[in-house]
């Protein structure tokens, strides 16, 4: 399952990608806003140390204007994934995008009939959102299922980009369900190393080899 930190942050991207373990970082308008930097001047900077899929998303609802908003990102590297919403000019962007070799990551998607159309469309990523399923009393994991379903069904290269994770257990659940990706803000990532018996295996070890006198090296 490949990582991606669900962030437009750039300390928490350092931060992760020292790690080794950040695939890549996916980005939308309200995490722009809320990093409060110029959006291009970010992306840019995020494609200078992460070299897997960047995605910067479309605010544009027609298609054409859509495509001169993918132009400008696309052309900030090679890496940058334009992301389109799940509505019929984000499918037309996504299947022109695609056909000239651009990743799209097709965002806002809430069943296993829209990511079906996605698939269609050639989008290297569906994105459905779990953590707002669950909100509205539905339940992500079974929307995850549905399409590895349907994807495995056709042979679709469509990658599944479990995004709106709220939780580590959203992660595991999605990786048990063969999701490809998942997108996740950097401090659910970091949940995901904790355990107590870890925490308390250290200190005991600690106290016994402090008490055996010796020393590495
Ligand atoms: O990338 C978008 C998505 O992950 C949003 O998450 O928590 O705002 O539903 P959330």
């Amino acid at each position: 399952m490949k990582f991606f930190a669900d962030t437009a942050d750039i300390a928490e991207i350092r931060d992760l990608a020292e790690t080794g373990l950040l695939d890549g970082v996916t980005t939308n308008p309200s995490l722009i806003h809320k990093a409060g930097r110029d959006f291009i001047e970010t992306v840019r900077e995020i494609t200078s140390f992460v070299s897997g899929p960047v995605s910067a998303e479309v605010v544009a609802l027609d298609h054409d204007e859509m495509m001169r908003e993918a132009e400008v990102l696309r052309r900030i590297a090679d890496n940058v994934t334009i992301k389109v919403p799940l509505t019929p000019d984000g499918l037309k962007t996504c299947a022109k995008l695609s056909g000239e070799g651009t990743m799209v990551n097709v965002t806002l998607c809430f069943s296993a009939a829209q990511a079906l159309l996605a698939a269609k469309a050639g989008a290297t990523f569906i994105s459905p959102f779990v953590g707002r399923h669950d909100d509205i009393g539905f339940n992500g994991m079974e929307l995850i299922a549905d399409i590895r379903l349907i994807y495995d069904n056709y042979d679709f290269a469509t990658q599944i980009l479990v995004a709106s994770v709220r939780h580590p257990m959203h992660v595991v659940d999605a990786a048990k369900l063969g999701a490809d990706v998942m997108t996740a803000p950097p401090k659910i990532i970091h949940q995901l190393f904790k355990h107590p018996l870890t925490d308390s295996g250290i200190a005991g070890f600690l106290k016994d080899w402090e008490a055996s006198g010796q020393r590495i090296g």
